[in-house]
């Protein structure tokens, strides 16, 4: 009668003892919102491939932001869809850019939102690489030249977070040193660090018109089948100054969160990017899965595996649910 001792199912029984013993619970606290922002105006255009998921001029932008202050989501993270392209991006550190006239008009209107800027240039350059090419290739130290120029921009405009997504060496460095230097020392860094050459991207550049025009991206970002230089690439932004590490994607890279995690002590984020998203969004427009709880599978996945801060299209729908 006795057997089994042991009974796991004893702490499962209903509801309430589920809640008292439940280890992983998300939050709106641990949520940023990722915006995207064309030049222009009268532009409300949601992307084809991320049902829900809109691009925004200025002028039109107003009732997201309310919506997002209202459902207490603390920050979001701008990508800019620019009027101008060139070889270099040099529009990235135009100060009537795009992205530096976002942040004034959020910051000015809506202080108490967080805005964190996207630093890259892949919007931005005419041949979608993430920075200034040479040899077929994009040249590192050149693209470290022009990233001091976009993250003052940023900074002057009132921008308060970076975040550098190019997977350039050194950036996090040469960041830093930009930023004090200008006297910008509170401004944190949340670096991509460990950034996949990964194929769920494939909405979010065509939201962003993103797109490289040729090859692909994986001199510069991460093999999927890596899984020591994660740590290697955490270490080296922890030392040069990152605030936070971001491991990006999310669910197809959960040990290397969990790794990240286990091997420091910093806050780790996670991106659940534009194709985990939308993956969810179709299957649940099938009738194939039960979308709602799906979402919040996934995320608490996420979170589960060590991110305490998770950048999701899924922010609105999950603060709206748990809000
Ligand atoms: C730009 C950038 C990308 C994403 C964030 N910043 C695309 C890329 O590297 O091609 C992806 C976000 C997403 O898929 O949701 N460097
Ligand atoms: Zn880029």
């Amino acid at each position: 009668m006795a057997f089994p001792i042991h009974r796991p199912r004893r702490l499962r029984k209903n509801e309430n003892i589920r809640r008292l013993v439940r280890e992983t619970k998300l939050s709106i606290d641990d949520l940023i919102y990722p915006l995207f922002i064309e030049d222009g105006k009268n532009i409300k255009t949601e992307i084809p491939s991320m049902p829900g998921i809109y691009r925004y001029s200025l002028d039109k932008l107003d009732e997201e932001l309310k919506e997002i202050i209202d459902l207490n989501i603390p920050a979001v993270l701008l990508f800019g869809i620019p009027s101008y392209k060139d070889e270099i991006g040099s529009d990235t550190w135009n100060e009537e850019g795009i992205i530096q006239k976002a942040i004034k008009y959020i910051k000015d209107k809506y202080p108490e939102l967080y805005v964190i800027t996207d630093v890259c240039f892949c919007e931005y350059t005419e041949h979608g690489h993430c920075g200034v090419l040479c040899c077929n290739d994009v040249d590192n130290d050149k693209t470290l030249e022009n990233t001091k120029k976009q993250v003052i921009s940023h900074a002057k405009a009132g921008a308060d977070m970076v975040a550098p997504s190019g997977m350039m060496d050194g950036v996090v460095k040469v960041i830093r040193e930009a930023l004090d230097s200008e006297g910008f020392v509170d401004i944190p860094i949340m670096s991509y660090s460990a950034k996949y050459a990964s194929s769920y991207y494939g909405p979010f550049r065509d939201a962003a018109e993103s797109a490289p025009a040729f090859g692909d991206r994986r001199t510069y970002q991460m093999d999927p089948a890596n899984r020591r230089e994660a740590l290697k690439e955490v270490a080296l932004d922890l030392e040069e100054g990152a605030d936070i590490v971001m491991v990006k994607p999310a669910l197809a890279y959960l040990d290397i969160i969990s790794d990240v995690k286990n091997n420091f002590n910093v806050p780790v984020a996670a991106y659940n990017v534009s194709g985990e998203y939308s993956m969810i969004k179709a299957a649940g427009k099938l009738g194939w899965i039960d979308e709602k709880k799906v979402i919040f599978e996934t995320l608490t996945s996420i979170k589960r595996a060590g991110a305490d801060i998770i950048i999701t299209y899924h922010a609105k729908e999950v603060a709206k649910e748990i809000g």
